[in-house]
C-alpha cells in the first residue's frame, strides 16, 4: 500500500453530532475516551487534523500520558508522533499550540493560496510545509507523501468535511468511534463524515468489528471500510 494504514477516530453524541451548532470543538469524549485516545495516538505514526479544526482550535495532539510518551521513547520513537495538519489556506499563528507543543515533528498540507510570507515563516520555524497548486489539497498525494515520510499508521482526528473526503476517495481502512450518552441537535451541527454526501445506491458500507458497552453510559464502536 502505498499510503499509510489510517484509522479515523471520533467522539459522537448520540444523535451524531461531532460538535454544538457553535462549532467551538465541545468536549464529547468521556474520562476513559479520553484514555483511549491518548493510547490511540501512542501507537501512531502520525496524527492528521483538517483545515478548520487546525486553524479554529489549533489543537496541541501531543501524547498526554508520560508512561506512553516514555513507551514510544522505548520502541525508539519520538515521543510524540507526527502532527499533521492539511488547510487551503495555511494561516495558523506560530505560538499555536499545533506548532509548538512538542517536542513533535509537525507537517502541513496546503495550497498555493498561503502566501509564500506565511509559508516561508512556517519553514524557518521548522514545519514541513508541501504545496498543492490547486483550489484545495490533494489528500491522494498527501497519503502518499505522508507514507514516504515515514507514516505507516496514520490516526485521522476530523472533521467532518475532511473525514467524508478521506472516506469518499478510500483512503480510510478503519473507523473507531465513542458514542457519547447526550443530543446536541442543530441541523448546522458537524457530524463525522459531512461535505456534499452520496446518494443510497453509492453508500459506503462498513464492517462491525467490535462493539463495547462502557460504565460511563458510552458505547466504543470499531469499524472496518
Ligand atoms: N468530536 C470529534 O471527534 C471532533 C474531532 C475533530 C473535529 N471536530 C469538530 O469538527 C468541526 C470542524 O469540521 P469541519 O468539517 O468544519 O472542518 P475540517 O474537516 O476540520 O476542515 C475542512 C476544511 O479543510 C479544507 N480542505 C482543504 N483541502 C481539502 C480537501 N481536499 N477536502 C476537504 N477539505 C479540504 C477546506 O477548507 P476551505 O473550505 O477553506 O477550502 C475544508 O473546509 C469542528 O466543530 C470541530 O470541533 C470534532
Amino acid at each position: 500500500m502505498d499510503r499509510p494504514y489510517t484509522i479515523i477516530n471520533v467522539a459522537v453524541t448520540a444523535d451524531g453530532k461531532i460538535d454544538t451548532f457553535e462549532r467551538k470543538g465541545s468536549a464529547i469524549s468521556s474520562k476513559r475516551d479520553k484514555e483511549r485516545v491518548d493510547e490511540m495516538r501512542a501507537a501512531a505514526d502520525g496524527i492528521l487534523v483538517g483545515g478548520k479544526t487546525l486553524l479554529e482550535e489549533q489543537p496541541r495532539l501531543t501524547v498526554k500520558s508520560e508512561a506512553l510518551r516514555e513507551g514510544r521513547i522505548q520502541r525508539g520513537l519520538s515521543p510524540n508522533p507526527i502532527k499533521v495538519g492539511m488547510a487551503t489556506i495555511a494561516d495558523i499563528p506560530l505560538d499555536s499550540d499545533f506548532i509548538k507543543a512538542g517536542p513533535a515533528r509537525v507537517v502541513i498540507f496546503t495550497t498555493s493560496r498561503t502566501s509564500i510570507r506565511q509559508l516561508e515563516t512556517l519553514r524557518v520555524q521548522g514545519v514541513d510545509v508541501f504545496v498543492d497548486d490547486a483550489p484545495r489539497v490533494d489528500l491522494n498525494k498527501m497519503m502518499t507523501t505522508l507514507k514516504k515520510i515515514g507514516v505507516n499508521h496514520l490516526m485521522v482526528e476530523g472533521g467532518g468535511t475532511m473525514n467524508f473526503e478521506l472516506i469518499r476517495l478510500g483512503l480510510v481502512d478503519e473507523l473507531a468511534m465513542y458514542i457519547a450518552p447526550m443530543i446536541f441537535g442543530g441541523v448546522n451541527s458537524p457530524t463525522l463524515a459531512d461535505g456534499p454526501g452520496i446518494p443510497r445506491d453509492a453508500a459506503i458500507e462498513l464492517k462491525l468489528m467490535d462493539v463495547e458497552k462502557w460504565e460511563d453510559g458510552g458505547v466504543f464502536l470499531r469499524y472496518k471500510f
